[in-house]
């Protein structure tokens, strides 16, 4: 069943309007029927950047000595970053009027049998993020102070990659496309970066994992292009496979970007190769914008969402992570940080492998009276963490299923790490104050 709704002849108002007068009046009338978009949640917002973005630049600015023109860079990218929340803050509502003028919008499934359960959500809001996440990333070429100007090449294949995918993306909310095809499209919007890609061709395996493999570095030769399309159809489709739930598709790409950058940080700073730590930079330069856009999706998609992010949005995302993770030369440790993703992943293979049949929405059961969501056999995680530990709100499991993600990202980023019990305690009593009473 699928929820969207799209214009037909009948209800598509916009179009066919010989005189330019009535159109004009029609549109004015529309806007009169859309009721306003809610407020942006920006108290919630504050919160959980502060939460989650201290880390980082506590290691940015106290911990480590960060040469002066990377951290020059670094610093103008994030200021370009939060011009780009304040942009999508305010781009968002005016997008999703002209969304809802074209019929694309979506019915909240986990608030049916309530009278938020009828409201037309505007769709496809991944669409002001990508575009303004692409303005900054083109524009910020300009700022960045690099000796040779070889980066530009893949940098530039990253953006087309992303874009690309965008591209794809806004299509499948509009179209429709069936799971299988879904499937498909990041592999062809992956090509511009296989194609220019000239970098090593080696991955770096994961401490736990070096007994198994029994080398540190392995190299894969012409293997590493088909990873790389690998790692970018896995990306993006285990963010759009792991969602359903309020703020939970913006939430795990803001969460895993900051894990990015806290990684990214440490590598930098604990290296004194020049070309590593310009690696690195790279990755910053494209996770600052992508962390700072999501969050203003983010604001009007928390609970209970006033937007959809559509299609458009978890493959740009799962697109701009895995580029990110290529460029970065940390793929592997990348599919540590989508650990939640992977074994959603895993769950979800019967069901899209057509062994067990795959409804339209593997969602869990809405209760209208009590407003409680009980998990369903489809295989998610979403539906084995409510079957383990019982129902919840839907507010509450997508605050469940991030800070499970927060806590699997720091034991995997960190696994030595012994926090004393006092900050443990202190860390609890933020995540309250940041996702309330949960
Ligand atoms: C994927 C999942 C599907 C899940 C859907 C939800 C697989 C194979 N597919 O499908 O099981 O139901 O994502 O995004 O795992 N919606 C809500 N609340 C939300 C977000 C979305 O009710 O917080 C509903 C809305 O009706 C919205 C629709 O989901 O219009 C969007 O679904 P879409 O992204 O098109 O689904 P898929 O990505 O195909
Ligand atoms: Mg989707």
């Amino acid at each position: 069943m699928a929820a969207r709704k799209r214009a037909t002849s009948t209800t598509d108002t916009s179009t066919a309007k010989p005189v330019p007068t009535d159109s004009k009046i029609e549109h004015k009338t529309q806007e009169f029927a859309d009721p306003p978009l809610a407020p942006p949640k920006s108290a919630f917002i504050f919160k959980l950047s502060l939460l989650l973005l201290a880390p980082y630049f506590y290691l940015l600015f106290c911990h480590y000595k960060i040469q002066h023109e990377l951290k020059r860079s670094i610093l103008i990218n994030a200021a370009l970053s939060l011009a780009g929340f304040f942009l999508t803050v305010k781009m968002i509502p005016v997008a999703s009027r002209y969304v809802l003028r074209r019929n694309l919008f979506g019915y909240d499934i986990n608030k049916k049998g309530t009278p938020q359960g009828t409201i037309k959500v505007p769709e496809s809001l991944g669409i002001v993020v990508g575009i303004v996440f692409l303005v900054l990333a083109i524009i910020f070429q300009y700022f960045n102070f690099t000796a040779d100007s070889n980066w530009l090449v893949e940098y530039n294949a990253a953006l087309a990659c992303i874009c690309f995918m965008t591209l794809l993306g806004f299509v499948d909310d509009v179209l429709d496309v069936p799971w299988r095809v879904k499937l498909l499209l990041p592999s062809i919007a992956a090509l511009p970066l296989l194609m220019a890609y000239a970098g090593h061709t080696t991955i770096v395996i994961p401490k736990p994992l070096i007994p198994y493999v029994g080398h540190d570095v392995l190299d894969l030769g012409w293997l590493y292009k088909l990873y790389m399309g690998l790692l970018a159809v896995f990306c993006t489709n285990s963010i759009n496979i792991h969602a359903g739930i309020n703020g939970l598709e913006v939430g795990q790409t803001v969460v895993i970007a900051s894990a990015i950058l806290i990684h990214n940080i440490m590598q930098i700073g604990a290296s004194v190769d020049p070309e590593y730590q310009q690696a690195h930079g790279f990755s910053i330069y494209l996770t600052q914008p992508l962390l700072a856009t999501s969050m203003a999706l983010l604001s009007y998609n928390w609970y209970p969402s006033s937007v959809f992010v559509g299609d458009t949005y978890t493959y740009f995302a799962g697109m701009t992570m895995a580029v990110v993770g290529i460029l970065g030369h940390f793929s592997e440790t990348l599919l540590i940080f989508f650990l939640p993703q992977v074994i959603n992943f895993l769950l979800s293979l019967p069901q899209l492998s057509g062994y067990v049949y795959c409804p339209r929405h593997r969602l869990p059961r809405f209760d209208p009276q009590t407003g409680l969501l009980t998990g369903t056999n489809d295989g998610t995680v979403v539906n084995v963490y409510l079957r383990i530990f019982g129902r919840k709100s839907e507010k509450s499991l997508c605050a469940h299923l991030l800070l499970v993600q927060v806590e699997l990202k720091s034991n995997a980023s960190c696994p030595e790490r012994q926090l004393p019990l006092s900050l443990d305690a202190a860390m609890d009593q933020l995540i309250n104050l940041i996702f309330g009473k949960t």
